[in-house]
């Protein structure tokens, strides 16, 4: 099984960034740890981050046919990216979307997410352990669909 792990814009800076709401983890840290539980769960994790929203999507649709399933924490895109939204609705995969930080409990305009419409599940507020939350969940769900697919 193969896991895409998707980080949007500013998570290159957590570390240096805003450390009451994100802590002081990195994303290298974070990455490790996705790495790590993924050899604990028996599956292959990839991970990208970026920037441009343009690339975010061109790496989204090149996993089309070759992910199971995609953990995404798209960072302030959350919030108003359609383009997003409708390059992760072309995968027909599970998803789920992660935030380190409790959006639900911040302003106002963090509290819209248009990802969570087409994601399986969302998981907020957890820091480094809303990741690894995602990823069991994600795991879980995937192996629960080749089940029942093969049964
Ligand atoms: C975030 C929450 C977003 O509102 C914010 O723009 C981020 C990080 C989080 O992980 O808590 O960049 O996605």
């Amino acid at each position: 099984m193969k896991v895409l792990v998707l980080h949007g814009v500013n998570l290159d800076m957590l570390g240096k960034r805003d450390p009451v709401q994100y802590g002081t983890v990195t994303l290298s840290e974070i990455d490790e740890a996705l790495r790590s539980l993924g050899v604990e769960l028996g599956v292959d994790v990839e991970s990208f981050q970026s920037n441009v929203e343009g690339a975010l999507c061109e790496r989204i649709h090149r996993a089309h046919g070759t992910v199971d399933a995609v953990l995404i924490n798209p960072g302030a895109w959350t919030h108003y990216s359609y383009a997003i939204s409708d390059a992760l609705a072309i995968l027909d995969v599970p998803i789920v979307e992660v935030h380190l930080s409790n959006i639900h409990a911040r302003e106002a305009y963090r509290r819209t997410s248009v990802i969570a419409p087409i994601a399986r599940g969302q998981i907020a507020g957890f820091g480094l352990d809303s990741y690894l939350l995602g990823l069991r969940g994600i795991v879980s769900t995937v192996r629960a669909t080749q089940a029942n697919s093969s049964g």
